[in-house]
Order: structure tokens, then C-alpha cells, then sequence
């Protein structure tokens, strides 16, 4: 399998997966449906992580197919910018999802301005995510002409969100342009490292059963800087990897830190959806977490851990797949 079957595989999922979530999450308001609105906010969510590998995988896909016959670039790096706004607003909805799942468990609820803010960024990246994959399929299928040098047209949405969307090589260039805006960026990639593992490890170290002196529920008070950090690194990682796109595709590590990402997704959503959370919340100084937790909380640290030496890996891995 290469980076253009892997890319194939994955582009539908941000593109159905939001269509699908815009759907239910409308469904939800008719009749005040709890469940449906719940579901809707972790298919956003999900498909958000999910859009990371599919972005990534496009960058591959573009450098497999560069140069074959009747590939036009053009064609090719307008899917790229239209990629590259979507994603934004796609990581927005992912995120503002996951605050209102919190504050759903929280006493008084999410406010109508919360679910009015993912309303608003779903719409809008259901738009740019089916701007994208028509972007995409014009690469292969283009208008006659176009894949020859023809200029391109815009449809009526193409036309409104094209003026808003980066020109992909301006865009890189400006992330590596200046050695101290790499470095600054780099300095925040790390702060939200501390923040993640510094809140997270702590939390899992007392589930597994270390400094059982300590009751959870203050400790996992803690989890919102966590989330600060995590926002910190989604944001200043993507920028990094839009600096450098062909680097990080061709390197293993890379790819590694990515699934461990993923996985890590996976385990939050094992540990707060099926009730292990809510067995462990109010765990008392001297009392012992569930094997489940346990095992849930080794994992998550494990995965950690796979992230920040894989991430420390990237470099020495340099070039270790081909296009
Ligand atoms: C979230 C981001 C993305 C989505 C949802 C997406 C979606 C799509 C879709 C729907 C197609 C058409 C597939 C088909 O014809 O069946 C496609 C093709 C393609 N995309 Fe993307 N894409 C994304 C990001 C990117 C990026 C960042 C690049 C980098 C340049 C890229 C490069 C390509 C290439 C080269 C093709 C043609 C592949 C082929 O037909 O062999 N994509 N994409």
C-alpha cells in the first residue's frame, strides 16, 4: 500500500463523518434528544482525529503522483488549500465538541451559546470538508481542459471560500521563513507536552495505584490544563508539520506518533464513555481503582510515552519511507 491508496482509503471519513454528525446533531434539538446530541458530539470529535492521518496521507498522495500524466498541479495544490482551511475548522469543531461533552456531565450543562458554537463550526467545515473532496475528485476527473493548463473554474461555493484559502507553498514558506518563529513554535510544543503529561501522568500514576493517599476528584480538576496543553500542541504541531509537510510524511516516526495519537483517542473514549470515568471520579484517599481503570490508565501512560519518544525520533528517522 502506498501513500495514495492510504490517502483514498481515509478522504470520505471527514467528509461523510460531518455530513452524518451536522445531521444528527439537527436531529437532536427536535424533541430535546440527549442521546443523539451526545452521539453527534463524539462522531465530531472522533472524525476530527481521524482528519489528522487524512491530511497527512494527501501530502503523500500528492508526492506519489506528482509528475504522471494528466495530474495537473494546479488542480492538485488547489485541493491542498482547500484541505488546509478545512482542517482548521474541522479541529475546531473536534475541540469545541469535546468541551461540551465535558460541561454535559457537569452540574448545570452546556449553554445554548456552547451548542450554538458547534452548530456554527460544523456547518461551516461540512462545507470546506465537501469543498475538499470536490477538489480532490476534480484531480483525477477534471473539467475538460483543466488537467492541460486551462484555467479553473469555480462553482458558487468554490467561488466564496476559494479567496480564504491558502496558497499551500506561500503558506509553508512563511512557517520556516524565520528561524525564531520555528523555535517559538517549538518552545509551545513542549510547554503543552509539560501540561498534557505533567496533568495526565499524575491522574494515571494515582489510578493505577500509586500515592493512593490522594483522592482523584481534585487531581482531575486539574484535567482542563491538560486540555490547554493538548490544544496548544494540536495547533502548533499542525503548523509545524505544514512547514515541513514532506519531512514528516516520509518519516516513520512520524507516523508512529500519529497512531499513538489515534490510540489515544481511542482510550479517552474507552475510559469516559462506558462508565470506567464514572467509577473512578470519586476514588478516596487509600481507596484502589478497578482492574479495568487500571489497565485503562497503564495504556493511556504507555501511549504517552510512545508519542514523546517517537516525536523525539522524527529526526533521526528522516526519509525513512519512500513516495
Ligand atoms: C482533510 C483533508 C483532505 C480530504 C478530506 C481530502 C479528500 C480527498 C478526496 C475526496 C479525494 C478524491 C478521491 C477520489 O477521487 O475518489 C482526494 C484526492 C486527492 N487528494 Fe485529498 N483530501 C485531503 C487532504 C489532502 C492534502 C493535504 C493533499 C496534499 C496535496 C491531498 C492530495 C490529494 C491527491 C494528490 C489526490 C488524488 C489522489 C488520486 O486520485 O490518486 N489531499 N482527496
Amino acid at each position: 500500500m502506498n501513500f495514495d491508496h492510504l490517502h483514498l482509503l481515509l478522504n470520505h471519513v471527514p467528509i461523510i463523518g460531518f455530513f452524518v454528525g451536522v445531521g444528527l446533531f439537527v436531529a437532536s434539538f427536535t424533541g430535546s434528544n440527549e442521546d443523539l446530541r451526545r452521539s453527534s458530539l463524539i462522531i465530531f470529535a472522533v472524525v476530527s482525529l481521524l482528519t489528522i492521518p487524512t491530511f497527512v496521507s494527501g501530502v503523500g498522495a500528492d508526492r506519489t503522483i506528482a509528475g504522471q500524466a494528466g495530474i495537473s498541479d494546479a488542480l492538485v495544490r488547489r485541493h491542498e488549500g482547500a484541505a488546509m482551511l478545512g482542517l482548521w475548522f474541522v479541529m475546531a469543531t473536534g475541540a469545541a465538541a469535546v468541551v461540551v461533552l465535558w460541561r454535559s456531565q457537569r452540574p448545570g450543562g452546556a449553554s445554548r451559546g456552547n451548542l450554538a458554537t458547534v452548530l456554527a463550526l460544523a456547518l461551516v467545515a461540512s462545507i470546506l470538508m465537501g469543498r475538499t473532496g470536490n477538489t480532490g475528485g476534480d484531480i483525477r476527473h477534471p473539467e475538460p481542459g483543466a488537467a492541460a493548463g486551462a484555467p479553473i473554474t469555480e462553482g458558487i461555493v468554490g467561488s466564496i471560500v476559494h479567496p480564504f484559502e491558502p496558497a499551500p507553498d506561500g503558506f509553508t514558506n512563511l512557517m520556516v521563513a524565520n528561524k525564531w518563529w520555528w523555535a517559538f513554535m517549538m518552545v509551545l510544543h513542549f510547554i503543552g507536552l509539560s501540561l498534557i503529561i505533567g496533568v495526565v501522568g499524575v491522574i494515571n500514576l494515582r489510578i493505577m495505584g500509586f500515592a493512593r493517599e490522594l483522592p482523584l476528584a481534585p487531581l482531575h480538576r486539574l484535567l482542563p490544563l491538560a486540555m490547554a496543553g493538548l490544544g496548544i500542541n494540536i495547533v502548533t504541531g499542525m503548523l509545524a508539520f505544514i512547514g515541513m509537510p514532506t519531512y514528516y510524511t516520509a518519516d516513520i516516526a512520524f507516523w508512529f506518533k500519529i497512531a499513538a495519537l489515534m490510540l489515544l483517542g481511542l482510550n479517552a473514549a474507552v475510559f469516559y464513555l462506558t462508565g470506567i470515568f464514572h467509577r473512578v471520579e470519586r476514588l478516596a484517599p487509600g481507596e484502589d481503582a478497578t482492574l479495568s481503570a487500571k489497565i485503562v490508565a497503564a495504556s493511556a501512560l504507555a501511549l504517552w510515552f510512545t508519542v514523546i519518544i517517537a516525536g523525539r525520533y522524527i529526526q533521526h528517522f528522516e526519509d525513512s519511507l519512500r513516495f
